[in-house]
């Protein structure tokens, strides 16, 4: 099996990179990524080595990059994007940029190359805010924040390249994902580093917002079964199971790293703020798959990484301090 994997320097890539070897002997996989202050060669360690990988540093907006990289690929993982909404918030140029014209151009590259099955990589949070039921995949979609529009906007598209052109394309639509190498902009590793370094946490508004909690490994597992068992042309949701207010997630992470609630401070919210994402997975779980990690488990677990991995934390968070410095100023 040839794969091109888009954005397999970012947290889910590298954790799906790794998945994807030791699942499949058989398997050739070539990493196109741009490496932006998201993305590092760090998160790839110990995986150059294995002489199944070829890492190529590389634009999927650029055509004849994204081209010539998915030559001789069998299989396409589209993860490549810029994946954070309060960046988008800030400037949307970016994620309209690389997750939308960038996800086109994959596909044309896809299309050119003639793959088997692309497999897109969309989000849970292209529905918008979950009032009532959970989402099933045929809900609308009615995305509210710069990200999550630019990601509806991709995820209609890979679907519009099915139905035009026959592109064999599945799309994921995954929860908030948790694990080991995420960059620490994001809920969890972020507020393990300020927690480290006795820092406050900036909890946006009550803090009462909802979010279902996926780990990344199970993820990875739902993402290589619709790849090789997903139905062209269909979406999924992958559902964690762990619908969670974010206070409480919060005090999980105080309480394994053995720091005090009063680091909490509650500060401006993020505007556009979804409430709640919740989804039905009973579409992947009729192909076999479930989330295997039980959740206080995992989470401890991911708190102890990232507090052992304290000087790649460093260099992560070195990347982004001008972001830090902006949008924090204040909060
Ligand atoms: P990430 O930000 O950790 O990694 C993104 C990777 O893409 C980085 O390695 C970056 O260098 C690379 N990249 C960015 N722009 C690029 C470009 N123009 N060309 C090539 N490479 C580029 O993101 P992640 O958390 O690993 O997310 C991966 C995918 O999963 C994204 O499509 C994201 O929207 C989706 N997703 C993530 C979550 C989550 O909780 N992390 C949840 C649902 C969906
Ligand atoms: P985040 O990890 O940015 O993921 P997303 O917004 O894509 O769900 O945020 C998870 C939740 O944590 C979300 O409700 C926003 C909240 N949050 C804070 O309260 N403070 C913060 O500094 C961050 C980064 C997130």
């Amino acid at each position: 099996m040839r794969l091109l994997v888009t954005g397999g320097a970012g947290f889910i890539g590298c954790n799906f990179v790794r998945h994807v070897l030791a699942q499949r002997r058989n398997a050739r996989v070539r990493v196109l990524d741009k490496l932006t202050y998201a993305g590092s060669i760090d998160n790839l360690e110990g995986v150059l080595d294995d002489p199944r990988v070829e890492f190529v540093q590389g634009d999927i907006c650029d055509q004849a990059a994204i081209e010539t990289a998915a030559e001789g690929a069998d299989f396409i993982v589209h993860l490549a994007a810029e994946s954070h909404v309060d960046r988008s918030i800030i400037s949307a140029e970016a994620a309209v940029q690389t997750n939308f014209v960038g996800s086109f151009r994959v596909f044309e590259a896809a299309r050119a190359a003639g793959v088997s099955r692309v497999l897109h990589v969309s989000t849970d949070e292209v529905y918008g805010a979950c009032e009532g039921e959970p989402f099933v995949e045929g809900d609308p979609l009615n995305p509210r924040n710069p990200y999550s529009a630019t990601k509806a906007g991709a995820d209609r598209l890979a679907h519009s390249y099915f139905v035009t052109h026959g592109l064999p394309v599945v799309i994921a639509r995954p929860s908030n994902n948790y694990g080991p190498w995420q960059y620490p902009e994001k809920l969890i590793p972020f507020f393990v580093w300020r927690a480290l370094s006795d820092e406050h946490l900036p909890v946006y508004g009550s803090g009462l917002q909802i979010r279902d909690w996926l780990h990344v490994l199970d993820h990875c597992r739902a993402l290589l079964l619709l790849l090789e068992a997903g139905e062209p042309g269909e979406a999924y949701n992958i559902h964690g199971g762990n619908e969670r207010p974010n206070l409480e997630t919060i005090r999980l992470i105080l309480d394994e790293l053995g720091k005090p609630e009063s680091l909490i401070r509650h500060v401006e919210d993020r505007p556009g703020h979804d409430v709640r994402y919740a989804m039905d997975a009973a579409k992947i779980t009729a192909l076999g798959w479930r989330p295997e990690i039980e959740w206080e488990t995992g989470i401890r677990a991911t708190v102890r990484w990232f507090a052992e991995h304290r000087e790649w934390m460093e260099r992560s968070v070195a990347r982004g301090k001008a972001y830090f410095e902006e949008w924090y100023a204040g909060r």
